[in-house]
């Protein structure tokens, strides 16, 4: 698959990122819960290294429970603290204030050895575009809470965010960049949406979501497009097609329109909650 990024873009985020971090506790990094692996891109261990971490596994609505469940195994076993959560709707959100601060207990204990009582832990949010960044921010920081203006002494221009007397969240988040080592992260992102549709081939995309849809959920296809699932991908495609009436001038059958179709509904959680991805 195609994809390009613009390494000036890249580099510039990168930048901004390694300067935030210098103002920053602990690191959130949020993942999509339907794909955990090919959300996260691995160089945030080397960027983040010294600080502590958090893990939100978002959009869990639109993710198969019993798969998440497995991911939260998953971080646990790595001594990763996960949460899931829904930013659009604030589900799971209301433990997250008690999360950063047992993983940064350690250093409250510090401050308070050394007679230090009142500095609240910062935070900042990282991920990859599209992974919910900014509706996690606003849902996280309500209209409760205060926008910290400029602080003396810290960068300039840098808007915090109080959460409560304890926690402060820097008001821009970090961006991450897919890391498209492996030809799967490619497809998995692409099927979520992450990806321009304008540089993907939609067809064929849809083919290969067809195909794993198959194998992992069963009776999807056949419920919401009553199609037989044993056909193959590209005959499931023309069967939606026809029943969706996707045509083109002189009645050809536009499989490109049933691709969005599919793809979209998929997107949108109308073909049920659906996990990608699970941990090996
Ligand atoms: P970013 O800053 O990381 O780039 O992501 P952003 O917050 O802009 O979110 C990207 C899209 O994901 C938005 O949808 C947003 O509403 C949606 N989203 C974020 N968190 C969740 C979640 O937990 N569940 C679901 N289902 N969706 C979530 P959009 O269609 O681009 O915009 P809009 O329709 O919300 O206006």
């Amino acid at each position: 698959m195609n994809i390009q990024w613009y390494p000036g873009h890249m580099t510039k985020a990168k930048r901004m990122m390694q300067e935030d971090m210098k103002l920053i506790d602990i690191v959130i990094e949020l993942l999509d819960a339907r794909v955990p692996i090919s959300s996260r891109n691995p160089d945030i261990d080397v960027l983040a290294s010294h600080k502590y971490r958090l893990v939100l596994l978002n959009k869990c609505d639109l993710a198969d429970d019993k798969v998440t469940a497995k991911w939260e195994a998953y971080f646990k076993e790595k001594q990763i603290m996960a949460v899931t959560v829904n930013a659009r709707d604030g589900k799971g959100m209301k433990n997250i204030i008690t999360k950063i601060q047992e993983a940064c207990k350690e250093k409250m204990e510090r401050d308070r050895k050394r007679g230090i009582l009142n500095r609240p832990i910062r935070a900042m949010i990282v991920g990859i575009p599209n992974v919910g960044k900014s509706t996690f921010i606003n849902s996280f920081a309500k209209k409760s809470c205060t926008k910290v203006g400029n602080k003396p002494g810290v960068t300039k221009g840098k808007q915090w965010i109080r959460i409560n007397k304890n926690v402060e969240l820097l008001d821009t988040p970090g961006i991450l960049w897919p890391k498209f080592e492996d030809d799967m992260v490619g497809e998995h992102l692409a099927f979520i949406g992450s990806i321009n549709d304008e540089i993907l081939q939609k067809t064929e995309l849809s083919c290969e979501l067809i195909e794993f849809l198959k194998i992992n959920y069963p009776k999807c296809l056949s419920d919401r497009y009553q199609v037989d699932e044993e056909m193959k991908a590209s005959d499931i495609l023309e069967r939606i097609a026809k029943n969706r009436g996707c045509l083109l001038k002189g009645n050809e059958l536009n499989y490109e329109k049933a691709a969005g179709i599919l793809l979209e509904e998929f997107r949108n959680g109308k073909l049920g909650k659906i996990s990608i991805e699970q941990p090996v």
